[in-house]
């Protein structure tokens, strides 16, 4: 049953206000690369009845001092021990706390804490890494306003930088240099940062509504500089975008980003201090994909928007991460629907979300977006809470509408700015204006698993009416409420309804009039742009699917009944073997050539899923078979197209590098022309991707054409592999993708991984190449799932190293064995074996020994 690890439990229903808060704090930082001393000087406060012992976080510290309203405290009155400083009796109600300890920067491998990258020290502190730089009550609803001075040696650190304004510089002899900042908004220690380093700073400005200047400010490694435009504008378009739809201005007079090379995760939305991994910041159009300007712009809106979203409101406790994520990733996701297409945009997240939350949720790590235990917080920053959740405040506003979602946010950012709150009162102010409860909308945050619906036909002769009954077949415990946009089509495929209905339980009726006198049945497409969370069991004939993958008029909806047709045809050739009904797929794409869509949307339709897409959607995990029948689906399309992707492919071949609308369409249909042609069997179309990589003015383009000739196996992979190595060795945000496309598709990439690894660019402590190279191999079903087990090995021999590196990667990285127990053979049990090594390692994180723990428990 549970695995031996002694990290408590933490349950929500323990949940308790803390007896003490520190609403005041004076820090210090004596900066030194391996010894850095930092002093804290709390107000502290009581906050229950009578007096508590006073418990302070500490991790990794080492203890220096402590003292009380200035005055040494005897040792005797209070213990320190490895998870803090417990002062049993404290001596009255309010007083001030000074205690101070040292920390060595350049031996933190975790990047939790204070740590160093590159040259600059950074820290990262959500959710509990505040712990990791000095002894503090280092919880959420602890709110304190802050004001640091960092003292450091001006040629190392030139720049230092904290949250809030620069209130204090002064220069020593010696060339000692201290700085104070002050922020003047109270906030929880997971909001502190602190960067120190020679920095490059660039800068820009943006006017607010209200005509004050905010100075905008970048901070990235020398050498950059060329590359801060796209996030200095992404930014400026977030701040207007969040002023002219929810009437929210930025707050303080600076904003400042940093781009950090050694980062956990894509950024943090530290007060006035962004964090972010410089892969979400540097781009230009030699060296960024057109996939990763979009992610820039979207996490930098994100982190921006947390400003209100997260920091102005922020979180009682860690069980409600979802009501800042869930909420914020909605933002971004409407903010980007906004900038780009929003169609496009939709089907991008959709894909996403059925790709890797619905499995999530469906496995062993399944938990509700408000979870009700852990043991390391780390590990819940999950698709689940961060996906799912926007899924259901994007549920809240198909529920009460947009207009109204403004309004309550407007309403509920005013009622508690300024406080850490939990998603109740998040929920209270949308139902206020609302005008009324949502019944069964909290459910939402209780119930784990993608609710499956199931739908039933039924014909009423005497009305000749056709029923639909839809039935919730998950939990009794938390029925759930639901947005259902529909419509219906007849059999020409003409539009004659259009609904939006709310299926409040488990059950729901629609009812609609047979096409004519005979009864013929109407054609539907249900929750049009997954207007809620679900999965569908619905079976609709092939011949209606096709129907809507042609005619539906919601874009989104059309391209996943597409999906749907080719996911069929697979489930179909598994079982009966293949084929002869591959003319349906053909057809549906033969039509859209001539249908003058969207290019980048046109693109999207025709892109052949991947393997574990169709695994997923058909929940078949034999993926030799699927493989097989994917690569003989590509090539019948390549075949009976080629002139149509040839004339795609001439069309689109000269794009400008710049990043409009009508551009990106252009490199996307160029692309996906190029991939089909690429498995054409008489392999006549290789060099001209060569060719194209060569000559490519947008880095989409180059990388493209080695990610296809890599996965169609070309005789040309090597020179396309030299190629962009030679081109862009001394970019590693380039050689990220390099690294990531060997080895992510294909079989038996774990002796390319083993050679990659070994190779002088990589490095296991950037938890970017962790993830270029072992997450990538991870996410290849032919190489990680290789019946011999072989790939399992290889995973979790690299776990056991970033363990004692990198704890947070080394779990993340486990979490990809979650679909182990659906594999076929020995799998399951080799995949055991190797994760009970994992679990009695010597020195096992309590970040690896939750995740072991439970994926072993569905073992
Ligand atoms: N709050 C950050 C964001 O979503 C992410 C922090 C992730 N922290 C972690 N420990 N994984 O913008
Ligand atoms: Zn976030």
């Amino acid at each position: 049953m549970m695995q031996s690890s002694f990290s408590p439990i933490h349950k929500l229903e323990d949940y308790k206000p803390n007896p003490w808060l520190t609403p005041k704090l004076d820090l210090r930082f004596d900066l030194d690369l391996h010894l850095t001393v930092v002093r804290a000087d709390y107000e502290v406060v009581l906050q229950s009845e009578s007096i508590e012992p006073l418990f302070l976080n500490g991790e990794s510290l080492e203890f220096l001092s402590l003292r009380i309203d200035g005055a040494i405290v005897d040792p005797e009155d209070y213990q320190v021990s490895p998870t803090g400083i417990l002062i049993p009796h404290p001596p009255k109600d309010k007083f001030r706390l000074t205690v101070e300890n040292r920390i060595c920067p350049a031996k933190n491998t975790s990047l939790e804490g204070l740590y160093k990258s590159g040259s600059m020290l950074c820290t990262q502190n959500e959710p509990e890494g505040f712990r990791k730089i000095v002894y503090s009550i280092d919880r959420p609803d602890n709110m304190m306003r802050f004001l640091v001075t960092i003292s450091g040696d001006q040629t190392l650190f030139p720049v230092m930088l904290s949250n809030g304004n620069l209130v204090g510089d002064k220069q020593f002899e010696g060339g000692k240099r201290e700085v104070v900042w002050e922020d003047p908004f109270p906030k929880p220690s997971y909001l502190f940062a602190l960067v120190a380093g020679e920095l490059q700073e660039t800068v820009d400005s943006f006017i607010t509504k209200s005509g004050r200047e905010i100075t905008l400010k970048i901070f990235i490694e020398k050498g950059n500089e060329e590359k801060v435009g796209f996030a200095f504008d992404s930014l400026k378009k977030a701040m207007k975008w969040d002023e002219d739809t929810f009437g929210l201005e930025y707050d303080l007079d600076l904003f400042m980003i940093v781009a950090v090379e050694d980062f956990n995760m894509g950024a943090m939305e530290n007060k006035g201090l962004n964090l972010f991994n410089a892969k979400l910041v540097l781009a230009n159009k030699k060296s960024a994909t057109d996939e990763s300007f979009e992610a820039i712009l979207a996490v930098i809106a994100h982190e921006y928007f947390h400003n209100w979203t997260g920091n102005r409101v922020t979180l009682r406790n860690w069980f409600n991460l979802t009501l800042k994520e869930g909420l914020t990733v909605f933002r971004d996701q409407w903010f980007t629907e906004d900038m780009t297409d929003p169609s496009v945009k939709r089907i991008k997240d959709v894909l996403f979300l059925k790709e890797f939350q619905f499995p999530e949720d469906q496995g062993p790590m399944s938990h509700p977006i408000l979870p009700k235990t852990y043991k390391e917080m780390n590990n819940f920053y999950t698709v689940t809470v961060y996906e799912k959740g926007a899924e259901v405040i994007r549920l809240v506003s198909e529920l009460i509408g947009r207009e109204n979602f403004k309004k309550g946010l407007k309403l509920y950012l005013s009622q508690y700015d300024g406080q850490g709150v939990t998603f109740e009162e998040f929920v209270s102010s949308m139902e206020e204006v609302n005008g009324s409860a949502i019944p069964y909308l909290r459910n939402w945050y209780h119930r784990s698993g993608t609710p499956m619906i199931s739908v039933k036909e039924i014909y009423a002769k005497d009305s000749n009416e056709w029923i639909l009954e839809l039935t919730d077949t998950g939990s009794s415990e938390y029925p759930l409420v639901f947005s259902n946009s529909f419509a219906v089509f007849d059999r020409e495929g003409r539009l004659v309804r259009e609904e939006k209905r709310v299926m409040s339980g488990a059950r729901d009726q629609i009812r609609m009039a047979a096409l004519d006198s005979k009864g013929t049945k109407p054609i539907v497409s249900l929750f049009r742009s997954l207007s809620s969370p679900i999965r569908l069991d619905y079976k609709q004939s092939e011949e209606e699917i096709k129907i809507l993958a042609k005619v539906e008029t919601d874009g989104v909806s059309r391209f996943f009944a597409f999906q749907n047709l080719i996911f069929e045809w697979f489930r179909k050739s598994l079982l009966f073997g293949k084929e002869d009904n591959f003319s349906v797929i053909l057809e549906t794409i033969g039509d859209s050539f001539g249908r003058n869509w969207d290019k980048t949307y046109h693109s999207f339709y025709l892109s052949f899923p991947g393997l574990t897409q169709i695994s997923e959607s058909i929940g078949c995990y034999e993926f030799t078979k699927i493989q097989n029948l994917r690569v003989w689906a590509i090539e019948s399309i390549s075949t009976t197209f080629t002139k149509e992707f040839q004339v795609l492919l001439e069309e689109n071949r000269k794009t400008i590098p710049v990043q409009t609308k009508e551009e990106i369409g252009k490199r996307r249909l160029k692309n996906i022309a190029l991939y089909y042609l690429l498995y054409d069997p008489s392999k006549k179309f290789e060099r001209l991707a060569v060719m194209e990589q060569r000559e490519a003015k947008h880095m989409s383009e180059e990388v493209s054409a080695l990610k296809f000739l890599l996965e169609v196996e070309s005789k040309e992979k090597e020179t396309s592999v030299n190629l962009f190595f030679d081109k862009w060795k001394q970019d590693h945000l380039v050689l990220d993708v390099w690294f990531a496309a060997q080895v992510a598709t294909g079989e038996d990439r774990c002796k390319i991984a083993e050679q990659l690894e070994n190779h002088p660019q990589f490095n296991i402590r950037n938890p970017n190449k962790v993830r270029s190279l072992y997450f990538s191999l991870a996410r290849n079903p032919l190489s990680f799932h290789k019946e011999d087990g072989s790939g399992y090995t290889f995973l979790a021999e690299r776990i056991k190293r970033l363990n004692e590196i990198n704890p947070q990667m080394a779990a993340a990285l486990t979490k990809l064995f979650s679909p182990v127990s659906k594999q076929k053979g020995n799998l399951p049990k080799i995949a055991k074996k190797e994760l009970e090594v994992l679990s009695n390692l010597p020195n096992l994180s309590r970040e690896l020994g939750e995740v072991v723990g439970t994926i072993l428990n569905s073992l």
